[in-house]
């Protein structure tokens, strides 16, 4: 694509950022748009993180997508985001408005009820409860995203029990923290089953968990894509129950982003994913 002079431009900000994925999928959607804009990808150190956003604000830019480690700065340097942000503490998302102030906003929560609704239209998150395994970074949007939608009840299990302890305590839905060790009972009568943690991941370790007793009817989510289909995925599956693997929550929460940058809300469909896979 050649730009023009009025080419939109946003991008990414991490450290590192030669994983992410968000280049290749932006600069999909832009193709198949026919947008005039590009998104770049930016490697940027703590110490510059300011300076950097400054930059491309000052430059003219529309914004950018945030990773690690500069969420939590990101939202500090906001001059207004949306609750959700604030919720989570953390921001995946600026936006330059054209009255010069920064908005930040935290989209991996929308990723991951977007992701659940396109992969199980028919499931309802307020027919049971939600058992969610993990209590770092992508739990926290997990568990806001879901108190949002109205899940009746959250059980939270996480292999540091003090950090599901305190992770419950910040949100304001009524969160029950159940023992890492007793993480196949919680399982009795759940109607959606989340793995928030990185167990599974490619050269991590397996995910260990019985599920047997799990009704068939629930609907099983990993947040990890790498493998596709993790071994909690293979094992519900086995089961019986539905599955939605990682790769669209992935998708999914580039969505706003991208929206607001170039002015289209983008699809997310099996050629994209088929487009961000092919990369590895
Ligand atoms: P993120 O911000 O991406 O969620 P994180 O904050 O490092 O990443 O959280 C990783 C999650 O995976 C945590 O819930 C972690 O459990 P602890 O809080 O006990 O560390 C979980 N995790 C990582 N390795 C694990 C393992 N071997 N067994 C059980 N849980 C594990």
């Amino acid at each position: 694509m050649i730009l023009t002079g009025k080419a939109a431009v946003a991008g990414v900000m991490g450290w590192p950022v030669t994983h992410s994925k968000s280049p290749r999928l932006h600069g999909f959607w832009l193709e198949k748009y026919g947008i005039d804009g590009t998104y770049i990808p930016m490697e940027v150190t703590p110490d510059n993180f300011a300076k950097a956003v400054h930059g491309m604000q000052a430059a003219g830019m529309r914004g950018c997508n945030v990773t690690v480690p500069h969420k939590e700065k990101a939202l500090k340097i906001a001059d207004d985001a949306s609750a959700r942000a604030h919720k989570i503490g953390a921001a995946n998302t600026l936006v330059f408005k054209e009255d010069g102030s920064i908005y930040a906003d935290n989209t991996d929560g929308f990723g991951f009820m977007e992701n659940l609704k396109a992969g199980a239209p028919d499931w309802d998150l307020k027919a049971g409860p939600a058992v969610v395994l993990g209590a770092g970074g992508a739990a926290r949007a997990v568990l806001v995203a879901l108190a949002e939608a109205g899940c009746p009840e959250i059980r939270l299990t996480n292999r540091t029990k003090e950090r599901a302890i305190n992770l419950a305590d910040e949100l304001d839905h009524t969160i029950h923290v159940v023992d890492w060790n007793e993480r196949e009972e919680s399982l009795a009568g759940c109607n959606l089953l989340t793995n928030t943690t990185t167990l599974g991941m490619t050269g991590q370790h397996l995910l260990e968990i019985d599920i047997f007793d799990m009704p068939k009817t629930a609907l099983v989510s990993d947040i990890v894509y790498a493998p596709l289909m993790t071994n909690l995925l293979e094992k519900a599956h086995v089961h019986g129950c539905s599955v939605v693997d990682g790769l669209g929550m992935l998708l999914h929460q580039a969505r706003p982003g991208f929206k607001e940058w170039f002015g289209t809300d983008p699809e997310v469909d099996a050629k994209l994913r088929e487009f961000v896979l092919a990369e590895d």
